[in-house]
């Protein structure tokens, strides 16, 4: 639904000039609008380059046991990138894919992947991740700059889904990607920077 959503929404919004540009979710149900709340927890995720900032927070409202998990992204780049959830185990990537192309919006996209790892290792190309059978993040809002993307986006610390890594009270292995493009060839372009670190992003 989010995906339609952008891809309407995006050539409305590309008339527009002015930037940075804010892109809102019509879909939002949460008592809390999780567009505006501030998200009270931050980790720079690139911590010698600063590329890649994660702001997050939790919403309890629906649910007291699985909060909704917040995060908005602040990355150095125009081009596509990514988040991944590793499992405790270190033998599942949970991604989240994003990508705005206030060019060409029919570029953009917001993806649910997963890959199989070994000992925390796999897919680490652009093409490697594969799509999840469901899309289980709501798209809450894009803002793009000159030199950077940030996306907020939400879902379920559990989703039920086994495609997904769970989120849970420990620290969890993040993995960061982005790419100073989008496409290239019919494929995504490649990773230009990455990397990984332990963050813990539901309190113990
Ligand atoms: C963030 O902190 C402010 C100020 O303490 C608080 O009002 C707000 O509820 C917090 N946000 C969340 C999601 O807990």
């Amino acid at each position: 639904m989010s995906i339609r959503f952008l891809l309407i929404a995006a050539p409305i919004l590309a008339i527009c000039a002015a930037h940075p540009h804010r892109l809102k979710d019509v879909h939002q149900r949460s008592s809390r609008d999780l567009e505006t709340m501030i998200l009270n927890n931050t980790v720079e995720l690139d911590k010698q380059g600063g590329t890649f900032r994660l702001d997050w927070d939790l919403v309890y409202d629906q649910d007291a046991t699985n909060p909704q998990v917040v995060l908005e992204m602040r990355v150095a780049t125009r081009g596509w990138f990514s988040l991944r959830f590793t499992s405790a185990d270190l033998s599942l990537g949970d991604y989240f894919y994003g990508a705005y192309d206030a060019d060409r919006p029919s570029n953009s996209f917001f993806l649910d992947k997963h890959c199989e790892l070994n000992n925390g290792r796999g897919c680490e190309t652009a093409d490697g991740p594969k799509d999840d059978l469901r899309n289980d993040f709501q798209l809450i809002s894009i803002v793009f700059g000159q030199d950077y993307t940030l996306m907020r986006i939400a879902r379920l610390a559990d989703t039920g889904h086994l495609q997904d890594v769970a989120i849970t009270p420990s620290p969890m292995m993040i993995g960061w990607f982005w790419s100073a493009g989008i496409w290239e060839s019919g494929q995504l372009t490649p990773i230009d920077k990455m990397g990984f670190q332990d963050v813990v992003l539901i309190p113990e």
